[in-house]
C-alpha cells in the first residue's frame, strides 16, 4: 500500500491574532511529529508567521483570476509570496455564502497549481443530502467536476471530505460514516488514475478534535484532518498534531 504522509490542516476562518501567531508557531515548534502541520490563518496573518520548518503555511480561498480589478482579490501568485504553499478551495462556506460552484472551484484549483500552490478541495453533503442517502452520487458529482477534465489535478491536490452537518456543529461523522465516504472517494478517483488514487491525501474535516481524531485517523483512507474550531487553541490543535502519527 502506497504511503501517504498525514497532513494536520488548520482553518482559522475569520478568526485569529498576532498574539495566536506567535503562540501557535511557539506552540508547534516545540512539538516532534512526522505528519504533516498547515495553518491557514486569514491572509493578513500570513506574513506574520515565523519561517519555520515545523509547519506550512496556507490561504484559506484564491482568486480564479490573475491580476487585475478585482477588488478585494488575492491571487495565487500573491499567497504564495505570502508564504503560502497550500490553499483551501471550496469550502462549504464560501459555496454556501459566496457563491462558489463547481466551475469555480475547478478554476481556483488550476491557478492555485500555476502559483505552486497545493489546492485542498472541498466537498461534502448536507444533511438532507444524507438523510435521502444521496451522500456518494453528490460526492461523485463534485469530483467528476473537478477531475473527470483535470486528472491531472491528482497528483498536486488534497481532498477534504467535509460533511456540512458536521461543520461547527459539534456533530462529528463517526470514523466509520467518514472511512465509507474516504473509500468511495478513492475508488472513484482511480477511473481516472490508479495510481494517482492511493497516493492522493484524503483529510476529514468536520468538528475534528483531541478526542475524536484517535479513530478517525486509524481508517486506513483517512489521511489527516482540516481543523476548524480546535484549531485556534494551541493545546487542542498540537495534541490532534500528535495523535495523528502513523
Ligand atoms: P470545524 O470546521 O472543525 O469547526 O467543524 C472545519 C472546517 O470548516 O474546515
Amino acid at each position: 500500500m502506497t504511503q501517504r504522509r498525514p497532513l494536520i490542516a488548520a482553518n482559522w476562518k475569520m478568526n485569529g491574532s498576532c498574539e495566536l501567531v506567535q503562540a501557535m508557531s511557539d506552540a508547534l515548534s516545540q512539538i516532534k511529529t512526522s505528519n504533516e502541520i498547515l495553518i491557514c490563518p486569514p491572509v493578513i496573518f500570513l506574513a506574520g508567521f515565523p519561517k519555520k520548518s515545523a509547519y506550512k503555511l496556507g490561504g484559506q480561498n484564491v482568486s480564479n483570476e490573475n491580476s487585475g480589478a478585482f477588488t478585494g482579490e488575492i491571487s495565487a501568485d500573491m499567497l504564495s509570496a505570502a508564504g503560502a504553499s497550500y490553499v483551501i478551495v471550496g469550502h462549504s462556506e464560501r459555496r454556501a455564502l459566496y457563491g462558489d460552484n463547481d466551475a469555480m472551484v475547478l478554476a481556483k484549483a488550476l491557478r492555485a497549481v500555476s502559483a505552486n500552490l497545493t489546492p485542498i478541495i472541498c466537498f461534502g453533503e448536507t444533511l438532507a443530502e444524507r438523510q435521502q442517502e444521496k451522500t456518494f452520487e453528490v460526492i461523485a458529482q463534485h469530483l467528476d467536476a473537478v477531475y473527470a477534465a483535470h486528472p491531472e489535478l491528482l497528483a498536486t491536490s488534497v481532498i477534504a471530505y467535509e460533511p456540512i452537518w458536521a461543520i461547527g456543529t459539534g456533530e462529528t461523522a463517526t470514523p466509520e460514516q467518514a472511512q465509507a465516504v474516504h473509500e468511495f472517494i478513492r475508488q472513484h478517483v482511480a477511473k481516472y488514475d490508479v495510481v494517482e488514487s492511493e497516493k492522493i491525501r484524503i483529510i476529514y474535516g468536520g468538528s475534528v478534535n483531541s478526542e475524536n481524531c484517535t479513530a478517525l485517523f486509524a481508517k486506513p483512507d483517512i489521511d489527516g484532518a482540516l481543523v476548524g474550531g480546535a484549531s485556534l487553541k494551541t493545546a487542542e490543535f498540537t495534541a490532534i498534531c500528535l495523535t495523528a502519527q502513523d
